[in-house]
C-alpha cells in the first residue's frame, strides 16, 4: 500500500484535498473515488495489480505514473468494469464511488454513475464520421446540461466541428484524442478516467489536450484519474500523483514532492545529476538501491 511503502508528505494522501481552490460542481453528484487494496488477476493466475489503494477526492485531478506493463490500464479497467477476456477479474479489494460499491460492476453500471473511461486504444469508431461518433453517444437524461456540454466541446476543440463530416479514421492522433474526450464529455462525467492521453501525440498537441482536461475539471468540477507513462505530463496537470511499479503503488505525493524525489528524477524524468549515460549494470545496481524498494 502507498501509505506503507512511501507516502511523501501528509500521511492521508490528501494534499490534493487541501492545495487547489474548490472547483464548481457539475449537475451530477461528484463523490470521492477510492480503490482499496484492489487485486486484478488475468487468466485466473496472473496477478496484474496487487493491493492497489488510491483516492481521487471529488473535483481533483489525480495521476498514476508507471512504465510499460506497470498495471496502469488494468487499474482503470478495475474501476470502469472493462476487464476483457476469460478469467480477468477483480479478485480482491474494493472500488468505491462515494457510498456506492463499484467492485466488479459492469461497464454500463459504472458509466451510469458518471464514471467514464477514455480508453487507451480504440477510442473512436474509425469508419464513422466525427459527427456520427458524437451522435452515437447515449446522452444521460438525469444529469448534466447537454447544450452547455456541446458548447464546451466547441470551445475546447473547434477543429472537431471543422472536420465533422470527415471519417474519424482519417483524423490525426491528437484529433482522435480530442474526439475521444468529446465523446466522454457527452456522457456528463463526474469522474473521467483517462488512459494515456499522451500516446502517439505531438508535444504541442499534448499541451492543448492537457489544458482541455484541466478546463473540464475547472468548469465542470469533474474529477480526473489519468494514467500516464509521460511523467512530465502527469506532473504538470495533477494535484496528486501515485507511482505504480509492477502492479503495486510504491510512492505518492504532490507533483512538487515527486519532482524532487531522486528516483522519480532518475527513472521517470531523466533529470538526475547529469553524470552521463549509465551502463546496463549501473542501472541494474541502481534499481536494487531504489529508495522505495524494500
Ligand atoms: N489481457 C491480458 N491477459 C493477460 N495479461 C495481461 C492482459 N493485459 C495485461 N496483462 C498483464 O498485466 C500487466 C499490467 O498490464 P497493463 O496493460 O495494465 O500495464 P500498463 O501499465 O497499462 O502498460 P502500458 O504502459 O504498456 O499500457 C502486464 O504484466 C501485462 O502483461
Ligand atoms: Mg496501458
Amino acid at each position: 500500500m502507498a501509505a506503507e511503502l512511501g507516502t511523501i508528505g501528509a500521511p492521508e494522501a490528501t494534499s490534493a484535498t487541501s492545495s487547489a481552490p474548490p472547483a464548481p460542481r457539475p449537475a451530477g453528484q461528484v463523490a470521492d473515488l477510492e480503490l482499496r487494496r484492489v487485486v486484478v488477476t488475468y487468466n485466473r493466475v496472473a496477478v496484474a495489480i496487487q493491493e492497489v489503494s488510491l483516492r481521487v477526492p471529488a473535483g481533483r485531478v489525480v495521476a498514476v505514473l508507471g512504465a510499460n506493463g506497470a498495471g496502469k490500464t488494468t487499474t482503470l479497467r478495475a474501476v470502469s468494469g472493462f476487464l476483457p477476456g476469460d478469467g480477468a477479474a477483480v479478485t480482491g479489494g474494493t472500488v468505491l464511488y462515494g457510498h456506492a460499491d463499484l467492485t466488479g460492476r459492469k461497464p454500463h453500471v459504472v458509466a451510469r454513475r458518471g464514471v467514464v473511461l477514455i480508453p487507451e486504444r480504440h477510442k473512436v469508431f474509425a469508419t464513422l464520421s466525427v459527427e456520427d461518433n458524437l451522435r452515437c453517444v447515449p446522452v444521460p437524461k438525469d444529469r448534466g446540461d447537454h447544450a452547455a456540454t456541446l458548447a464546451l466541446i466547441d470551445e475546447l476543440f473547434p477543429v472537431l466541428s471543422k472536420r465533422r463530416r470527415q471519417l474519424a479514421g482519417y483524423l490525426s492522433g491528437g484529433e482522435r484524442q480530442m474526439l475521444a474526450i468529446a465523446k466522454a464529455l457527452l456522457l456528463e462525467p463526474n469522474v473521467l478516467l483517462a488512459d494515456e492521453l499522451s500516446l502517439g501525440i505531438a508535444p504541442a498537441l499534448l499541451t492543448r489536450i492537457l489544458e482541455a482536461v484541466r478546463q473540464i475539471n475547472a468548469q465542470r468540477g469533474a474529477s480526473v484519474l489519468l494514467v500516464e507513462q509521460n511523467a512530465a505530463a502527469a506532473l504538470e496537470i495533477a494535484d496528486h500523483v501515485y507511482v505504480l511499479e509492477t502492479g503495486r503503488v510504491v510512492l505518492d505525493g504532490t507533483p512538487a514532492e515527486l519532482t524532487e524525489h531522486a528516483d522519480v528524477q532518475n527513472f521517470y524524468l531523466g533529470t538526475s545529476d547529469g553524470s552521463g549515460e549509465r551502463s546496463y549494470a549501473d542501472v541494474k545496481q541502481y534499481r536494487k538501491a531504489r529508495r522505495w524498494a524494500r
